[in-house]
């Protein structure tokens, strides 16, 4: 579902409306889950699922991960490759956009800090696997920037992007290609955790898409990417770290559903690497775990930066249930947090031709375990809140929104 806030006249509006994808008109008729989800694979018949499993049909279009603009159009997008078309007047779904090239790819595309193209990457499944960066234009034009070859593909749900590169964090949770269309699992439950490979840095050139490197750091798996940038012979990267990928199994409903559920902390983590050298240094940021990170992205995205702000949990909390905002130089932590509440991803509006970074508010939809739904607008700089609208119903834990102007 699309939910969309409006500020106008002093006032804050509210809508909602379905994303009329395939897989929602499809479960809407059979009154079931028909394709394939991130960890839901409905029951089909094994000949179906070997034959359709590496072509488009066999994965849904059910965009429920994030949005971005591209040219006029809004998109709403997952991980299968059929971003989704939508009208923000009226939330009305006007059509699948182009594709991705190939089967899985990411929610997360970056804008390149020097050209503004919109980047991204995706996962070629076959019998010579390879990862393809590429730059997406308005109307269904791109360039492919790389084709790196892998034979056992990463889960990487974003990834890093600088003036100059593209950082590929191959994580050691990957997949046997081949065993996707024969094993009869979700698709996320094909993959793997080898903590033996370590973890693989791909380097790649934005202009030439040349491999510059790949560096090797220490096992560990993540979701988000903070930011990252270049620094004299060095690129840093900051991200959401976690030791393991059982992050993917916590986060399952059934577990989500005991009494007292555990989610492992996610650790800001800096990534050092030395582009003359081989290996990845690991330094912890902060003494809080922050999830759902949020940037100044216009300003800051591909360079150095001080400030992110996200979700985060607190001691003996059963869920992400504070705003967490980290200065990354200090390694200092503020937080916002009300019992009962869980806010969601903390989305930084600038303010107005600003002149530094972190002015600004904060906007969060907080699902108010005892009230229904609450929307609420801090400010940025010391968490302070500054309005609170409410939502006359719950609105169930959604990843990541957008703010646009004068859509
Ligand atoms: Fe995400």
């Amino acid at each position: 579902m699309l939910h969309r806030f409006t500020f106008a006249d002093g006032a804050v509006s509210y809508a909602n409306h379905f994303l009329e994808s395939r897989a929602y008109r499809v479960a809407r008729e059979q009154n079931t889950i028909v394709y394939s989800e991130f960890a839901t694979d409905p029951c089909r018949a094994l000949f179906k699922r070997v034959a359709t499993a590496f072509s488009p049909p066999a994965f849904g279009d059910n965009a429920n991960v994030n949005l971005t603009r591209l040219g006029e159009e809004f998109l709403a997008m997952t991980e299968t490759p059929l971003p989704v078309v939508f009208d923000p007047q009226t939330l009305h779904t006007l059509g699948v956009a182009e594709p991705a090239p190939r089967q899985v790819t990411v929610a997360h595309p970056h804008r390149s800090p020097k050209t503004g193209e919109l980047v991204s990457y995706a996962t070629h499944f076959g019998p010579y696997t390879t990862y393809r960066i590429y730059a997406q234009q308005p109307r269904g034009q791109r360039h492919m920037i790389a084709k790196l070859g892998v034979s056992r593909p990463s889960y990487m749900h974003s990834f890093a992007i600088t003036e100059r590169y593209v950082v590929l964090v191959e994580f050691p949770f990957v997949v046997v290609p081949i065993a996707i269309p024969l094993s009869g699992r979700p698709f996320i439950e094909n993959y793997r955790w080898r903590p033996q490979r370590g973890t693989r840095f791909r380097v790649i050139e934005l202009e030439t898409g040349k491999l510059r490197g790949i560096y090797e750091g220490e096992p560990f798996f993540a979701f988000h990417h903070v930011n990252a940038f270049e620094r004299d012979d060095e690129l840093v990267l900051d991200l959401c770290a976690y030791d393991d990928a059982e992050i993917v199994r916590d986060l399952y409903l059934d577990h989500l559903r005991q009494e007292h559920p555990e989610l492992p902390d996610p650790e800001l983590r800096r990534c050092r690497l030395r582009l003359d050298g081989s290996n990845v240094e690991y330094k912890r940021l902060a003494d809080v775990g922050l999830e759902l990170p949020r940037t100044d992205y216009q300003r800051c995205n591909g360079r150095a930066y001080r400030h992110v702000y996200g979700v985060g949990q607190r001691d003996g909390g059963d869920f992400l249930d504070e705003l967490v905002k980290v200065d990354v130089e200090r390694g200092e932590a503020s937080v916002w947090s009300e019992p009962g509440t869980y806010p969601g991803e903390p989305v930084f509006v600038p303010e107005p031709d600003a002149a530094e970074e972190d002015a600004g508010v904060l906007l969060s939809v907080v699902l108010d375990g005892a009230a229904g739904s609450s929307f609420l607008v801090l400010d940025a700089g010391d968490l302070g809140e500054l309005a609170r609208a409410r939502v006359p119903h719950h609105i169930p834990f959604g990843f990541h929104g957008q703010f646009a102007t004068e859509v």
